[in-house]
């Protein structure tokens, strides 16, 4: 036989990772493990306990604790009483503490990888290459935020108790990312693993106490979703921070919409994988392997829309079929194995269901003949060709191994495509052109994007979605401000609603002997004063009684037309930051060449003294976001790997702001002005006090080159039209400047498309104080963080 015969037949021999460690692990906690809280282990206070397996082979790992009501109150109070006693340490310390874990993760880092394995069932290679080391990297990175956060985030304080609901699919990869920016930024936590995959949490308690972290700093309780309902109730959890499934996340928000807990979601996905003519296919189909056979599947981001150019698809199909011949599947604790088994029965259920349906509608299913192990829970890797844009199998996760295919012809054409999907995880771009790169993956809703790579992550590079895909980010910079709070936002009193006392009388109009001008105010939408559609207008008095004009009654035809403005407008978020600060100065101007008459209008509401500051600090105001609209800038990070990773501020895209009563015209500016300096464009509501500050703004903008539709004003019933902007699904984000009812409203109507939402929490904000009314935490709530990740070198 000739050595070119025997290398084509040769085959892999089994290569066992051994698991023996791991074993004796959990055989010497008896296989049976209690919550661990306050540092040590507790039995469950109900006494019930649930099966952990392996489901490569079905076999049983331990049984741990279901966590009950009443174990979550003893976790977060354990959490709580650590709390001052954590606060009270040095950054240095807490960077210490951060350095330990991540060094002991490392010397632990073969017994974490086969446990992982064990429970999850992702082949070694991956739970020894990418989970584990990635999980050490995130605590060496947040040892060092740790350190540096007084210097780098002055003024601002941890939330205080968190609670964390991980998934199942990167079990102590989830745990890393929860749990590092937590600590670093000196909260405390209660973490709920997944039910299917607890182990490596438990081993991490382990590693707690190994290190010598203080009792209480983090607690983690086992259980299923019952378990996790319980956290996200407890009444004394400041935060809620998620990653699972959009339908859970979606509960989550109701249930936290009445509180004051601030909450981060990391969720579903449909993320595109776009292949350009140009590309270098061999390249973009090993990457395609990654991006889709990746832990079956069974992630979060997986590339599981293939968009093909319509050019290329048949050679491209044969390479990825022949690839997928090649493709090993088996028991996930041998190093040779690509492809694991799926995680529980329920899940490879899930997958069958809507591959069946896939083709019911008229994909074509094809499969490799591989050999499938006939023991455990394993779904081959499958590609659906055919598939219509609108079948279940484009558009709900499958969060399996499989790959629905589909054509484009034009850049603008796979843009579409690959926008049209209520998620915005991911996505990845295949061409040898950085034009054509780069251009594509500006206009991708998604909040990561690789070129010409996959599945690559960094704790330094925030990850997270756009739209239904969730908000807030993990890692780098934005990671940590999901952990942290403005100290005197914290502190705040609660917004008075009482009527302002006015200081000083407003001044008696000279000319008695003619009766006034009839000043008519109207509602501003896309650029023109329009009338209300409800043909009413409501009465509008200062603080005296004095009627002192009316303002149109809008209802939710103007909301819609108001929202539709907006969208059209949205091409002010491409203007250069130099345009779109020009415009702001002009605004400036103009305002400041009325600012008597303005404030002589506004004083009959606030007195002489507020209208006064109102308007000098409201120019003052349009001048610093002017200032910031060029300075805002996103980063490049600089990942361990031959990658740049632009990390982009995007707009969040159209948002409805509900404007403070009591300070009408600052208000609206403090609101409004942040919004549209990094490219927003909005529908405000003005102040349901004086709402005839409309009537002078859109003066205002009208003479300052502002485009159509960038700022819209729709005044009337302050709680009406909220709830219509609320629930209006074509919004991005809604903003609630009101009283605590209002904040808990705007947050429990607008789950339906899961919008971002920014609130007061009913806190009074002082905004004519610098510190409080404007800054980086307006400015942070306008942006969501795009990393476009791109390669170097050969
Ligand atoms: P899931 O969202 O139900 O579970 C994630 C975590 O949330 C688990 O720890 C679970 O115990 C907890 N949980 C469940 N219900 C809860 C509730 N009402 N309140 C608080 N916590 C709760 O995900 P599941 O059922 O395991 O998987 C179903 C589908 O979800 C998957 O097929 C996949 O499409 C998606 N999924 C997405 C993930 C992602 O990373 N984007 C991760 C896991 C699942």
């Amino acid at each position: 036989m000739s050595i070119v015969e025997k290398f084509m037949t040769m085959e892999y021999g089994p290569a066992p990772e051994d698991p023996r460690e791991a074993l004796a692990w959990l055989d010497c906690h008896g296989r049976r493990f209690g919550h661990f809280i306050h540092g040590a282990w507790q039995a469950p206070a109900a006494g019930g306990y649930f099966e952990t397996t392996d489901p490569s082979t079905g076999e049983k790992l331990a049984t741990v604790a279901q966590g009950s009501t009443l174990d979550v109150d003893s976790a977060v109070k354990a959490a709580r009483a650590a709390l001052p006693a954590w606060q009270s340490l040095t950054p240095h310390a807490h960077a210490r503490y951060l350095y330990a874990l991540a060094r002991q993760v490392q010397k632990h880092s073969r017994w974490l990888a086969v446990l992982e394995t064990l429970d999850n069932g992702k082949p070694i290679r991956e739970s020894r290459d990418i989970d584990i080391p990635l999980v050490a990297r995130h605590f060496y990175h947040h040892a060092g935020w740790a350190q540096l956060l007084e210097q780098e985030f002055s003024g601002y304080t941890a939330c205080g108790v968190v609670g964390q609901i991980i998934p199942w699919n990167f079990p102590l990869l989830m745990l890393a990312w929860k749990i590092a920016p937590a600590l670093a930024t000196g909260n405390t936590v209660v973490l709920k693993p997944a039910e299917f995959t607890p182990l490596t949490a438990l081993a991490f308690a382990q590693i707690c106490q190994e290190v010598g972290l203080p009792a209480g700093v983090v607690n983690i309780i086992t259980g299923d979703g019952s378990t996790g309902e319980a956290l996200v109730k407890h009444p004394d959890v400041d935060k809620i921070a998620f990653t699972g499934s959009t339908e859970v996340g979606r509960a989550i928000r109701k249930a936290t919409a009445q509180s004051h807990k601030k909450l981060s979601l990391e969720l579903g996905g449909k993320s595109p994988f776009i292949i350009f003519e140009d590309a270098d296919l061999d390249s973009a189909v090993e990457g395609l392997v990654d991006g889709i056979w990746f832990n079956q599947g069974q992630v979060c981001c997986a590339g599981s829309r293939l968009l093909m150019q319509e050019s290329t698809a048949e050679k491209l199909i044969g390479k990825i079929q022949d690839r997928m011949n090649t493709l090993r599947m088996g028991p996930p604790l041998d190093k040779a194995i690509d492809i694991g088994a799926i995680v529980a029965r329920v899940q490879l259920e899930r997958i069958q269901r809507l591959v069946e349906q896939g083709v019911a509608e008229g994909a074509t299913c094809w499969q490799p003949s591989i050999p499938v192990p006939s023991r455990g829970l394993y779904f081959p890797p499958t590609l659906l060709c055919n598939v219509h844009p609108a079948s279940a199998v484009a558009q709900q996760e499958i969060f399996g191994p499989v790959l629905a295919a589909m054509t484009f012809r034009t850049p603008r054409e796979a843009v579409e495509l690959a926008n049209n999907t209520v998620y915005g995880l991911a996505a990845c771009v295949w061409s040898e052109s950085i034009n054509v790169s780069l251009h594509v993956a500006a206009q991708l809703k998604a909040g990561v994007v690789w070129v010409n790579c996959t599945n690559l992550f960094d704790a330094a590079c925030g990850f997270g979605g756009y739209r239904e895909s969730g908000y807030g980010r993990e890692g780098g910079r934005e990671g940590l401000l999901e952990y942290l709070e403005p100290a005197w936002f914290k502190n705040a009193p609660p917004v008075h609603t009482t009527p302002l006392a006015i200081d000083q009388p407003p001044e008696e109009p000279t000319d008695t002997t003619a009766p006034p001008i009839d000043r008519t105010v109207k509602l501003y939408i896309g650029g023109k004063q329009a009338r209300p559609d409800s043909g009413y207008s409501f009465e509008v008095r200062g603080a005296d009684g004095r009627l002192l004009g009316e303002a149109p009654l809008g209802n939710r035809k103007d909301i819609r037309n108001a929202v539709e403005a907006a969208r059209k407008a949205e091409g002010w978020g491409q203007a250069t930051a130099h345009s779109r600060a020009q415009v702001l100065y002009y605004v400036a101007e103009n305002l400041s060449q009325r600012r008597e008459e303005i404030a002589g209008r506004l004083s009959a509401v606030v007195g002489k003294r507020q209208a006064e500051a109102e308007v000098s600090l409201g120019i003052e105001r349009i001048f610093s976001y002017a200032a910031w609209a060029d300075k805002y800038d996103g980063a490049v990070h600089n990942p361990p790997f031959h990658n740049v990773a632009l990390a982009m501020k995007e707009p969040i895209g159209t948002v409805g702001l509900i404007c403070p009563a009591d300070a009408p015209l600052l208000g609206f500016l403090s609101l409004v002005m942040p919004a549209i300096s990094t490219g927003n464009t909005v529908i405000a509501i003005p102040s349901e006090k004086y709402p005839l500050i409309t009537g002078d703004l859109y003066q205002v903008f009208e003479t300052s080159d502002l485009p159509d539709g960038v700022v819209n004003m729709v005044t009337g019933r302050a709680a009406e039209l909220m709830k219509t902007l609320a629930e209006h699904d074509d919004i991005d984000a809604i903003w609630c400047f009101a009283d605590e009812v209002g904040a808990a409203a705007v947050k429990t109507l607008s789950v339906g498309n899961l919008k971002q939402v920014f609130t007061n929490e009913g806190r009074a904000i002082d905004w004519f104080d610098l510190k409080q009314g404007e800054g980086r935490w307006f400015l942070d709530h306008t942006v969501q963080v795009k990393n476009i990740w791109i390669p170097y070198g050969e």
